[in-house]
């Protein structure tokens, strides 16, 4: 954990080592576990860290928690167990307006976009920033003139703009996602949560979406957290990648390590299931 750095003279050491703890990263999940109506464990004690800038995907079968994982992030829902500490700041309880803080610092894009579709582009990006502001004016849309030019610029960098006046019903699945991704950096997010962004997507606008995501991740340095259920994408776009299955974390390392013997645990298969072609 030597993350941030300090170059003095020709010494070089870690605020992590000055301050004797591991507190730096960007996001902290220590011994989280959900348990649903108290019978369904869809988490079970998971500890996890990722760092700012990192481009992390998680993988893992159908009803496995990844779902649950990131709504416990945005704290859409609440931790049965453990502590999640985002940013620096203790999230797992937090609520009213630190609450809305959190969720505007964190974007989220969903499989299904959750747009407005009787509104226009413009407007469904502009809705990113009403964690901004209060509830009386985002009820009347008031926007700035400097918001709006915000959304105009994101709009052209995902390339929508001649669809910016469009509503989102006339848009297809690509355009919508890409909607969902302008929305989320309207919020000026320090981590953007992604649960399965390209599932219900051909491969091409998949393609062209998780093209984006890297792309915001780079230039943008913001932080991805992407839940994936297509192994091959996870290792083509991710540095590191995270498995669960049954709600349990069994493999958190870079994406050159992932093996098929890994892959079988995660998804619980058998040799010859598995549609991909892994290294052994
Ligand atoms: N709101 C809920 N109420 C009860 N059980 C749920 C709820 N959401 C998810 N689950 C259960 O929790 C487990 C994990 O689900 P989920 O997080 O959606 O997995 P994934 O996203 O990996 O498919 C599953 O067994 C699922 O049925
Ligand atoms: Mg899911």
């Amino acid at each position: 954990m030597f993350k941030m750095r300090f170059k003095i003279g020709r010494l070089m050491f870690s605020a992590v080592a000055l301050r004797g703890e591991h507190t730096l990263s960007l996001l902290e999940l220590q011994h989280v576990s959900k348990t649903y109506d108290n019978i369904t464990k869809a988490l079970q004690d998971i500890s996890l860290t990722v760092e700012a800038g990192e481009f992390v995907s998680i993988i893992g079968p159908s009803g496995a928690g990844k779902s649950t994982l990131l709504r416990c992030i945005n704290r859409l829902i609440d931790v049965t167990e453990g502590t999640i500490v985002f940013d620096g700041q203790d999230i797992t309880q937090v609520k009213g307006k630190d609450l809305r803080k959190v969720r505007t610092k964190a974007g989220m894009i969903f499989q299904h976009y959750n747009l407005v579709n009787r509104l226009s582009v413009i407007e469904n990006v502009l809705h990113g920033r009403l964690g901004y502001k209060s509830t009386f004016s985002g009820s009347i849309g008031h926007y700035t003139e400097a918001e709006k030019e915000q959304a105009f610029m994101i709009i052209e960098k995902l390339g929508l703009t001649e669809q910016a006046y469009k509503r989102c019903d006339e848009l297809s699945g690509g355009q919508k996602q890409r909607v969902g991704i302008a929305r989320a950096l309207m919020q000026e997010p320090k981590l953007i949560l992604c649960d399965e962004p390209i599932a219900s997507l051909d491969p091409n606008s998949s393609k062209i979406i998780m093209d984006y995501l890297k792309d915001i991740n780079q230039t943008m340095k913001i932080t991805c957290l992407v839940n994936l259920h297509q192994v091959d994408v996870a290792m083509n776009y991710s540095e590191r990648i995270i498995g669960i299955t049954s709600g349990q974390k069994i493999f958190d390392g870079q994406a050159k390590e992932l093996d098929k013997n890994i892959i079988h645990q995660i998804y619980q298969s058998k040799d010859g299931q598995l549609i991909i072609d892994m290294k052994e």
